[in-house]
């Protein structure tokens, strides 16, 4: 006979967790109702929850079975035997999942979980770029569509690019990198590049990242002696020229938990900052930080409605677009190596 978990038994895991230091007063008792019934419904359709980090607590610890960044929840996905996935992250994240998976279900929770870098560039601009420079590679930062990855040679997360950019520089003198200019034109930077020369770039911005002063900075800095700074990858050059770091989310966790500052400013989405604190409570954490509201219109009442009536959030990838795509997407998992 298997025995149901309790409500006061589901407390006290998010209390272990550390979960309570994040709630307000009372609070708690709601959020395990909704992990509780979740998990259970959850385990009755043999599905996984992906969370990004940007995703709240309650979510990540409540509810997540992978958790991480873009680079990690596509891998993740791909080796699950789960039946079903339920993407707490963004649209082109959740198409990622199931162009990995052909024949499993995925859901995304929320219809407002966009991305502007994504809704930046259609598949009708990335055929524009390769008509005007034939023969150049198309190099794809996840954050897109699956209509733009079909039409690209490889893709890269903010996890990989600066590696898989120098194995395809060791072939090609020009590379079109689309769609983020303020990565690409950090990674032109750290690879030598001049944009417009050898790296064709396109106008798309992250609103989250796009907005972060280096003043405040400066400001911070002579406030807090030992300060590390670190930002996310697709912040503007000038910001990444006044920080300790750049990375994409899996990076800058990784040197927080290396790393011994006395305090540690994360120039990126609110939600990593959250987990930071949870995952590392004796160290100090100063917030810098914007909600992006796409990661955001996801909740926990938004994933149990999910569970009770999925197919309306089913994500669909056209049979030819994804096998387009899945050879990008392999490409990188290549590359990665
Ligand atoms: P990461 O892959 O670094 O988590 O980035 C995803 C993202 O959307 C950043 O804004
Ligand atoms: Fe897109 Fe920026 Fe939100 Fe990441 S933080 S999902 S890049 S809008």
């Amino acid at each position: 006979m298997t025995m149901e978990k309790t409500l006061s038994e589901e407390i006290a895991r998010l209390m272990s967790l550390g979960l309570h230091r994040r709630c307000a007063e009372g609070a708690l008792n709601s959020v395990a109702a909704l992990t509780l019934e979740i998990n259970r419904l959850k385990k009755e359709r043999n599905a996984v929850i992906c969370a990004h980090v940007y995703q709240t607590p309650d979510i990540i610890l409540g509810v997540g079975d992978f958790v991480g960044d873009s680079y990690k929840l596509a891998d993740d996905c791909r080796k699950t035997d789960a039946d079903e996935i339920i993407f707490c992250g963004v649209h082109f994240m959740a198409e990622t999942a199931k162009i990995l998976n052909p024949s499993k279900k995925v859901y995304v929770p929320s219809e407002r979980a966009g991305c502007s870098l994504s809704e930046s560039i259609t598949g009708e601009d990335v055929r524009g770029l390769k008509a005007q420079h034939p023969g150049v590679p198309v190099v794809t930062y996840i954050n897109t569509s699956a209509e733009v990855k079909a039409e690209s040679d490889c893709i890269v997360t903010s996890a990989n690019a600066e590696k898989i950019l120098k194995k395809i520089y060791a072939e090609h003198e020009k590379v079109i990198f689309i769609p983020d200019q303020f990565m690409g034109r950090n990674l032109a930077k750290a690879l030598g590049r001049t944009p417009g020369k050898d790296i064709v770039l396109w106008n798309g911005t992250c609103i989250v990242h796009e907005r972060f002063s280096p003043e405040l900075i400066r400001m911070y800095r002579g406030k807090y002696p030992g300060l590390a700074v670190l930002a996310h990858a697709e912040c503007p050059e000038e910001l990444i020229a006044a920080v300790d770091f750049m990375g994409g989310t899996g990076d800058m966790m990784r040197y927080v938990e290396s790393t011994n500052a006395s305090a540690y400013l994360l120039v990126t989405e609110c939600g990593f900052g959250e987990l930071a604190k949870l995952r590392f409570p004796e160290k100090n954490f100063i917030a810098m930080c914007r909600l992006c509201p796409y990661m955001k219109s996801i909740t926990l009442n938004s994933v149990l409605s999910l569970l009770k009536d999925p197919s309306p959030k089913e994500v669909a990838v056209p049979a030819d677009i994804a096998a387009r795509a899945k050879k990008a997407i392999d490409r990188m998992f290549e590359l990665a190596q």
